[in-house]
């Protein structure tokens, strides 16, 4: 081999491995960055480590404070578990002594009632109105003596004066509210278990739709029926905390010349209605509203005209009846009837003036009442026949009066003069009723 191609073939060599060497520079150099950058990694993944097992060692420590907190939550619950059985078997021990002392004050409640009479009369005496048209505007010739007694004038011979004892008297300026503390009592009687009846006598013209229905609506002027109801639904609602559930209906009538109209009607399905002897019972009744409802709906649908005593004149007897069923636990269940009745004014025919409609109407009105007159007397005398039958009036009101019930009776008397006449009438029938003594109310169960 000549020198020239040996030297070719070195210098051959020489570049390859100049180029081997420029390679294996290179892959060292990209060695060496990976080497950096994987060093750097294992330095992040010790940082991420120290930093793990810091977090964990304080997830450990939460644990076992949630475990320890745990365990002092079951000790609470298993106490406060403890605490509530005995707080129940307390409140159950509260319940049936209350439902106990419930009983004793129905009882008590009874006794006071009985020693007040199971008939009772209220005067009232009427204000001044506007279309009274009074010379003066004063009461010159009725007297309020004392709470409970008045006197009026006399005509013919004889004493001035007549003196009326009842009850209580309220005089013109007696208040609605002052009015129904006095009857609120016998309210309660009837959610007691006894049948109770309110009725305003009187005059056309001398204040009965006032006291009984009141006023506008929702007003200081409302009457004792719209407070009536106000009054059991409260103590229904304070009643129930003693374990008793009410059950309340309503039905309303009026008589008018002798025939029986339903106030109510058909309802269009707002309440649940059952007709029994063709009368419209309203059942399921909720709340106050709902009564109040329908006392507007009957109020409208009532007979009502002018008298020359009244613009606006009842020409019928309006009864109202609340049956108040009330279930307790322990006991049987009672149920009985709260009647308010407003009648139609009593007139004398000579007096109203009256002809055609209001003749008739004046007849039926006289007839009914002179028929209740009749019974109370034959209640009070204890007759072995009471007339009930006589007129629609009493035979409606036949469980309402009698033994079986409380009466309060409201002799509403008008101020004016020239009314003295019918109003020594009324008080008179009112001062009668007033001295009868009518057995003792008897419980339904
Ligand atoms: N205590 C009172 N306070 C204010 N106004 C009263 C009072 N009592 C009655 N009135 C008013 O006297 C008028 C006659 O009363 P009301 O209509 O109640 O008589 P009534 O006895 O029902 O008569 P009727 O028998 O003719 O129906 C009404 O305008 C009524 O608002
Ligand atoms: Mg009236």
């Amino acid at each position: 081999m000549s020198t020239a191609t040996e030297k070719t073939m070195l210098e051959n060599r020489i570049r390859e491995l100049e180029f081997l060497k420029g390679r294996l520079e290179r892959e060292r150099t990209s060695l060496e960055g990976e080497l950096i950058a994987s060093q750097k990694e294992v330095v992040g993944l010790k940082c991420s480590m120290a930093e793990m097992s810091s977090a964990s060692a304080g997830l450990r420590a939460e644990l076992e404070s949630l475990q320890r907190h745990l365990t002092n939550e079951k000790a609470d619950t298993a106490r406060l578990r403890n605490d509530v059985s005995v707080a129940t078997a307390e409140i159950q021990d509260l319940q049936a002594r209350l439902r106990q002392e419930e009983t004793q004050r129905r009882l008590l409640h009874n006794t006071v009632q009985e020693l007040k009479g199971n008939i009772r009369v209220f005067c009232r005496i009427r204000p001044i109105i506007p279309s009274d048209k009074m010379p003066g505007g004063k009461i010159a010739h009725l007297n309020v003596l004392h709470d409970n007694s008045m006197n009026a004038p006399a005509s013919g011979k004889g004493p001035s004066k007549f003196e009326f004892n009842f009850d209580r008297v309220f005089g013109p300026n007696a208040t609605q509210q002052q009015v129904f503390d006095e009857i609120s009592q016998l309210i309660q009687s009837a959610l007691d278990g006894y049948n109770v009846c309110i009725f305003a006598y009187g005059q056309t013209g001398s204040g009965k739709t006032f006291t009984m229905e009141g006023g506008t609506a929702g007003s200081e002027t409302d009457g004792m029926i719209p407070r009536s109801v106000r009054l059991i639904f409260a103590a229904c609602e304070s009643l129930r905390a003693k374990g008793w559930a009410y059950k309340i209906e309503a039905s309303f009538l009026e008589i008018y010349n002798e025939q029986i109209r339903d106030l109510l009607g058909p309802s269009g399905g707002v309440h649940d209605i059952r007709i029994v002897n063709n009368e419209t019972v309203v059942t399921n009744l909720k709340n106050e509203q709902q009564v109040q409802n329908l006392l507007a709906r009957a109020q409208q649908q009532r007979a009502v005209a002018s008298t020359s005593c009244n613009e606006h004149s009842s020409r019928s007897h309006s009864v109202l009846r609340l049956k108040l069923t009330g279930v307790n636990a322990d006991t049987a269940e009672t149920s009985n009837g709260l009647y308010m009745v407003d009648l139609a004014g009593s007139e004398r025919l000579k007096e109203s003036g009256a002809t055609g409609d209001r003749l008739t109407e004046t007849k039926h009105i006289n007839k009914s009442l002179s028929n209740l007159g009749n019974v109370i007397m034959a209640l009070a005398a204890k007759e072995s026949h009471v007339p009930y039958r006589n007129s629609k009036l009493t035979l409606l009101l036949q469980q309402a009066l009698g033994g079986n019930a409380k009466t309060l009776m409201f002799v509403n008397i008008s101020p004016k003069e020239n009314c003295a006449n019918e109003t020594v009438n009324s008080l008179r029938f009112a001062a009668k009723v007033n001295a009868c003594h009518i057995g003792t109310a008897m419980k339904n169960s």
